[in-house]
């Protein structure tokens, strides 16, 4: 008779223990019990990097990485990408449903009513050297933030929360922008709020003597799309950073910091970035069987393609190639794109890419995209933080929420040296 459960064997003790199976896993400190003294202190397993621990329960988002599958609440991201737009996927992604007109437009507002920055806030980022990276700004900008709003601590007050959540959704393009500005030596531009999200930041970022900037529709389209691919990814490095910075009780602003900079490495958000440096270096197609050598050597890394879930195409790197060409007729086609396609075909034809299941994934083609925007490479990862908040506070919230989570704290497997007494510095060899 079939049963939820798994029989271990200690082959140490010859004890069998029982475990119950739930949603395919089983709960780890069931383990505990598997002793062979008393007083040991049982069984743990080792994950580092954690490939195999489920840390949570989740409604927010789906991935099928053998299939391509990527859904928000239900919702494939090939349906979102096409019909919806980001504020209203970062609704979606919040509150779990689509939102009715109503809903919408309450949304809108109460994200538009938090458009703008304190004053000091600017004066902050005045601070910064001329050639500060956009990242280090941001992350520093948002966690200060956290002082502007000293009631965010209070996570439990769920009136509180969510004005923080809108909060940082308004905030987040204005960070941006200003870093961005800040960086060129141009004035900070404020925002228009009768424009859309994506139209907004466009203008904060781009503006210059226009008496009213309007933004090119297939580049705020493009964005809006951009936006919503990098919505949430469900437990990856920055988001799994959210939730146990979070586990604290650290306020949002905090939070939300650690997890940008978590975003920042070049293996995560920052992967983008080393993309479009990866594609400079490698400079024209006839140098790619070269550099596809180093990569199968070991000496590099062919940036943009590989995931930890994905063992498919990224479905989001699917839509990025699409929209890629509709920039490219509004900003003229970048020589980028022609190594980035060829690269592509190379390595999926190669042995040691299709063995490894190493396909594009969404930093691939995002920085070609993003650099024919007019977007220097140190405001890549940035433009990957601004969408990303939404999944980040949603991640945070289900984890507040949740009735099983309490403050992180991973175990480690202890390897020494065995307790030994300090040796006075005359004694040393
Ligand atoms: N180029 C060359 N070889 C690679 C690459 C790559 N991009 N990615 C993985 N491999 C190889 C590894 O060398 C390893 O080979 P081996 O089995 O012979 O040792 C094998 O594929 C498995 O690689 P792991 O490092 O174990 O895979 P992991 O799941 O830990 O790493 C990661 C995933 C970090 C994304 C990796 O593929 C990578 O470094 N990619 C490049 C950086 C990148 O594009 N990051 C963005 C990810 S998407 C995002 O965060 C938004």
């Amino acid at each position: 008779m079939p049963k939820d459960t798994l029989s271990i064997t200690d082959n140490r003790t010859a004890k069998t223990y029982e475990v119950p199976i739930q949603d395919d896993t089983i709960r780890a400190m069931d383990l505990r019990q598997i002793k062979v003294k008393e007083d040991d202190f049982g069984m743990m397993t080792y994950d580092p990097a954690y490939v195999n621990t489920a840390s949570c329960k989740s409604r927010i988002t789906f991935i099928d990485g053998d299939k391509g599958i990527l859904e928000y609440r239900g919702y494939p991201i090939e349906e979102l990408a096409e019909n919806s737009d980001y504020l209203e996927t970062a609704y979606l992604i919040m509150n779990g449903e689509l939102p009715s007109k109503e809903e919408s437009d309450k949304w809108a507002a109460d994200i538009r009513e938090h458009t703008f920055l304190h004053e000091n806030v600017k004066k902050l980022m005045d601070g910064f050297r001329y050639d500060a990276h956009a990242m280090g700004m941001f992350v520093s900008t948002v966690s200060a933030l956290s002082t502007f709003y000293p009631s965010s601590k209070q996570v439990y007050d769920e009136a509180g929360r969510h004005e923080n959540i809108h909060r940082l959704i308004a905030k987040v393009p204005l960070v941006a922008a200003f870093a961005y500005r800040h960086a060129a030596g141009m004035p900070y531009v404020y925002p228009d709020t009768e424009l859309s999200y994506t139209g907004n930041f466009l203008r904060m970022l781009f503006m210059r003597h226009e008496a009213k900037y309007v933004p090119n529709p297939v580049l705020e389209r493009a964005l809006d799309v951009l936006f919503i691919l990098h919505a949430d990814h469900e437990q990856n490095c920055s988001t799994s950073t959210m939730r146990l910075v979070g586990s604290s009780q650290c306020d949002p602003f905090c939070s939300l910091a650690a997890a940008a900079a978590a975003l920042y490495g070049p293996l995560h958000g920052g992967a983008n970035e080393a993309v479009l440096r990866m594609l400079g270096e490698i400079g024209s197609k006839d140098n790619i069987p070269a550099y596809v050598e180093r990569c199968k050597k070991g000496e590099v890394r062919l940036m943009g393609f590989g995931h930890r879930v994905y063992k498919n195409y990224d479905p989001r790197a699917r839509i990025i190639k699409r929209t890629a060409d509709e920039v490219f007729e509004v900003t003229g086609r970048n020589y980028l794109l022609d190594i980035a396609i060829e690269l592509e075909r190379i390595a999926l034809e190669d042995d040691y890419f299709v063995k490894r299941k190493l396909y594009p994934n969404v930093d691939f083609y995002a920085g070609i995209i993003y650099q024919a925007m007019g977007f220097p490479v140190e405001m890549f990862p940035v433009l990957f933080a601004i969408p990303r908040t939404i999944g980040w506070l949603s991640q945070w919230q289900e984890m507040l929420l949740d009735k099983d989570q309490k403050i992180g704290r991973p175990r480690q497997v202890f390897l020494g040296p065995a307790k030994r007494s300090y040796v006075p510095m005359y004694q040393r060899g």
